[in-house]
């Protein structure tokens, strides 16, 4: 061992045994169980095994694209300004609202599989782009299709409350009387919600409408999760928290009572280095208080056609490692076993028995070479629930 080395809880000459797509035994080779030695075996000659990846803050289903936003901001202008001058989120809303469902399939599947060529099985998917109940719905119906059409598993997220649409503004309260709550009891009972989310900022919602859309989310049964203290601190993560959210996402402005509150409730931080790099954030997300706090930590691409057009994982690990500096082993924890926790999902993200085999070879020798690279795709094969798949 070189100093300094990390466990990462790696076996050197392991073994796994699959049957009807659960690990059955993940081991050294030497206590492999006899009952398993005439089964098919495969020879992996050593390579690099790690539970498949799970991205679990996306918004992979939208129209358009806001490379014009792009080049607004390179002139000068900031995220809020030019979400304030009716671009933004909303200008997605409009491009989204105008495409087919075809349309929005077509185009997300492109996104999703380039993020399943890297090892994706698990994706969480948001709404939030519609912002009107069809248009809502539309999207969370396209996310469900994605996940009968892939070798994946979709975790959908009701977003409506993301930003208020052109229609209701000045009216902040009508558009959660009229099109949030209600929207969201129709997704549900259409089975299109598995979790709830919302976006608490200046520039969206304040915590007490954030938590009239919980208390409804709540009354459903359903979890809950929110977009807290990106740009400012309004006090989301802890709120987030007093509705035992499986997890608050971005946090750059997150103090520490907000990462107290998270711990308190055993609350998921999500961190989300693609917005922070795209909007060329300075407040560093505050990894130290997280760790002290020991609340679970982990990244996702966030990826959206306005702060994070971003569609690679292991991209996201790498910006992880060097933006945020955490180590290899905490931010491969944050895109496996806590991205599993971040969406309440206990029954993935480890290499070990009882578990559903979702697991990824890669043609490396090292965890930390998954981090390190910018731009490379060492992904050999991947497994979902035990069956390798073509892509
Ligand atoms: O996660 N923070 C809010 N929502 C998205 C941004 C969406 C957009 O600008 O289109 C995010 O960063
Ligand atoms: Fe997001």
């Amino acid at each position: 061992m070189m100093p300094g080395d990390i466990s990462y809880g790696l076996i050197a000459d392991g073994a796994l045994a699959i049957e009807d797509g659960v690990i059955v035994f993940c081991g050294p080779e030497a206590e492999l169980p006899a009952i398993h030695a005439d089964w098919p075996q495969k020879d992996l000659n050593g390579s690099l095994v790690t539970p498949a990846l799970i991205d679990c803050h996306t918004h992979v289903v939208f129209g358009g694209n806001r490379a014009r936003e792009f080049e607004m901001r390179l002139e000068g202008a900031s995220y809020e300004e030019i979400a304030r001058a009716g671009g933004g989120i909303v200008s997605t809303v409009t491009a989204t609202r105008a495409a087919s469902e075809d349309e929005l399939l077509a185009t997300a599947l492109k996104r999703v599989d380039t993020l399943i060529a890297e090892g994706v099985t698990t994706l969480e998917i948001k709404s939030g782009y519609g912002l009107d109940i069809e248009s809502e719905l539309r999207m969370l119906r396209v996310a469900r299709k994605i996940g009968e059409l892939r070798d994946i598993t979709v975790s959908t997220t009701y977003l409506a409350a993301h930003a208020t649409p052109a229609e209701y503004k000045g009216n902040q309260q009508g558009y959660l009387d009229e099109v949030v709550l209600p929207g969201l009891e129709l997704a549900h009972a259409e089975g299109l919600v598995d979790v709830v989310d919302g976006f608490c900022e200046g520039i969206a919602f304040s915590t007490s409408e954030i938590a009239q859309v919980f208390d409804k989310a709540k009354a459903l049964g359903l979890p809950v999760k929110l977009h807290a203290e990106q740009l400012s601190n309004l006090g989301g993560a802890a709120l987030a928290a007093s509705y035992g959210a499986l997890s608050a996402d971005h946090l750059e402005y997150l103090d520490e009572a907000g990462v107290m509150a998270m711990a308190a409730s055993d609350t998921v931080a999500v961190l989300l280095p693609g917005a922070f790099y795209t909007l060329r954030e300075t407040q560093y997300p505050p990894v130290d208080l997280i760790r002290k706090h020991d609340v679970s930590l982990a990244i996702a691409t966030d990826c959206n056609p306005g702060t994070s057009p971003l569609t690679s994982l292991l991209l996201t690990l790498n910006m992880a490692c060097t933006l945020f500096r955490l180590t290899p082993e905490e931010a491969l924890a944050g895109v496996t076993r806590n991205a599993a926790k971040a969406l309440g999902l206990d029954d993935r993200g480890m290499l070990k028995q009882g578990l559903r085999a979702d697991l990824n070879i890669w043609d490396a020798s090292h965890p930390a070479e998954l981090c390190y690279r910018i731009g490379f795709n060492p992904l050999a094969k991947r497994y979902f629930g035990g069956t390798p798949c073509v892509q």
